[in-house]
């Protein structure tokens, strides 16, 4: 008996330096979930920097250059929301990005980062502080490397400015067998290929902007089109509300009937639905492992491709901006 705990003992330690990186979340368990993990592709068209910008409704203008400088990111309607503090308008001399470039100055972000509408200040601090530790990876490191380079009251002026940004519908959800071809440019945003070529959606979710012209210019008006597998909004309902038959835990337990937060769980409903799944594979492997993430991993151990997809294309389709 001795002998077996010393084993188990040694096993233990030796696992993390045997084991090395996590597995990559992209194909955790087998499946490909890779079409959510945003990675240019080997022949994207370039943007011409130069171009003046506009969009609808702002008396400014940018070059594309502007618009994609993350140390100075554009700021369209300034009357749309309190001042910003300085960490999320520009990290101007420093590591750290404005927030405002990837995640927008509405915090409704774009699918290749995240939206931070609707979620609290102190969830939004607790998130960065484990990228900060460890505790969080995203798939990039970017957000581990920016937060590491935040001093704590850039992360409290950086909450407060997100947990005061209301949640719009950000994202339309079309259930459909085929989909356009797409590719991802240099930013990591995915559109549709000229051509008018059209591809089977198979197990997957392509989410493209409503008017690709105006999100290439960080336009904080205009969102994206999710299609998703026909049938998979009803079969994600099922799982988020009754947990398949104890496959699962019914979502709504913890997120809230609306899927709009409960105390310190967050809110998910109308989040990118890729996003959601790269947090769903990321709750599988590992890259997300706070003492509050141990709540999610019993939640997502048994569950498919089918059902990631399923579940996120229902919880994508919901109204974030219900109480
Ligand atoms: C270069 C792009 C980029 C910049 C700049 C950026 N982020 Fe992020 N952010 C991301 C990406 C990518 C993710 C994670 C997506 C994923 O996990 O797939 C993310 C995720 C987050 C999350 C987690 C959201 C959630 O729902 O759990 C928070 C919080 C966050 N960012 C805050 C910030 C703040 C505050 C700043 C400014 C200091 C900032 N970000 C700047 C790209 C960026
Ligand atoms: C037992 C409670 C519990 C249940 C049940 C649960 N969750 Fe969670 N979920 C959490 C907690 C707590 C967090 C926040 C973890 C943290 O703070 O990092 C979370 C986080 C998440 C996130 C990340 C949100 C973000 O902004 O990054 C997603 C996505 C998610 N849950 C989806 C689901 C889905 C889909 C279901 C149902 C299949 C579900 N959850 C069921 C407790 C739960």
């Amino acid at each position: 008996m001795r002998i077996l705990v010393l084993a188990v003992a040694i096993g233990l330690l030796f696992v993390p330096a045997f084991g090395g990186k996590p597995p990559d979340s992209r194909w955790v368990n087998g499946m490909d979930l890779s079409w959510a993990f945003p990675e240019p592709s080997p022949d994207f068209p370039p943007e011409d920097n130069s171009v003046v910008k506009h969009v609808p409704g702002s008396s400014k203008s940018y070059t594309q250059g502007q618009v994609d400088d993350i140390y100075n990111p554009p700021d369209w309607f300034p009357e749309e929301h309190a001042p910003f503090p300085k960490v999320v308008a520009s990290g101007e001399g420093k590591a750290t990005p404005g927030c405002a470039s990837c995640h927008l100055a509405s915090g409704s972000g774009h699918p290749e980062s995240a939206n931070l509408t609707g979620l609290t200040a102190d969830y939004l601090t607790t998130q960065l502080q484990d990228f900060r530790q460890g505790l969080r990876t995203d798939p990039r490191h970017r957000m581990s490397e920016i937060a590491k380079g935040m001093t704590d009251e850039e992360v409290k002026e950086a909450a407060a400015y997100f947990a005061s940004q209301k949640p719009r519908t950000w994202i339309r959800v079309v259930e459909t067998d085929m989909v356009p071809e797409t590719y991802m440019n240099e930013g990591r945003r995915r559109y549709v290929r000229p051509g008018g070529k059209m591809e089977p959606i198979g197990s997957r979710i392509i989410e493209v902007p409503e008017d690709p012209a105006l999100v290439t210019c960080r336009d904080p008006h205009t969102g994206f089109v999710a299609y998703v597998p026909k049938g998979s909004i009803a079969k994600g309902e099922a799982i988020a509300t009754t947990g398949a038959g104890g496959k699962t835990t019914p979502c709504i337990a913890c997120h809230g009937p609306a899927l709009t937060g409960l105390g310190p769980v967050p809110r998910i409903a109308g989040h990118s639905p890729n996003y959601i799944v790269r947090q769903l594979a990321g709750f599988q492997v590992g890259s997300r492992n706070s003492d509050l993430d141990q709540l999610m991993k019993g939640v997502v151990v048994n569950l498919t491709q089918d059902d990631i997809v399923s579940l996120a294309a229902y919880v994508a389709s919901r109204n974030p901006e219900k109480q």
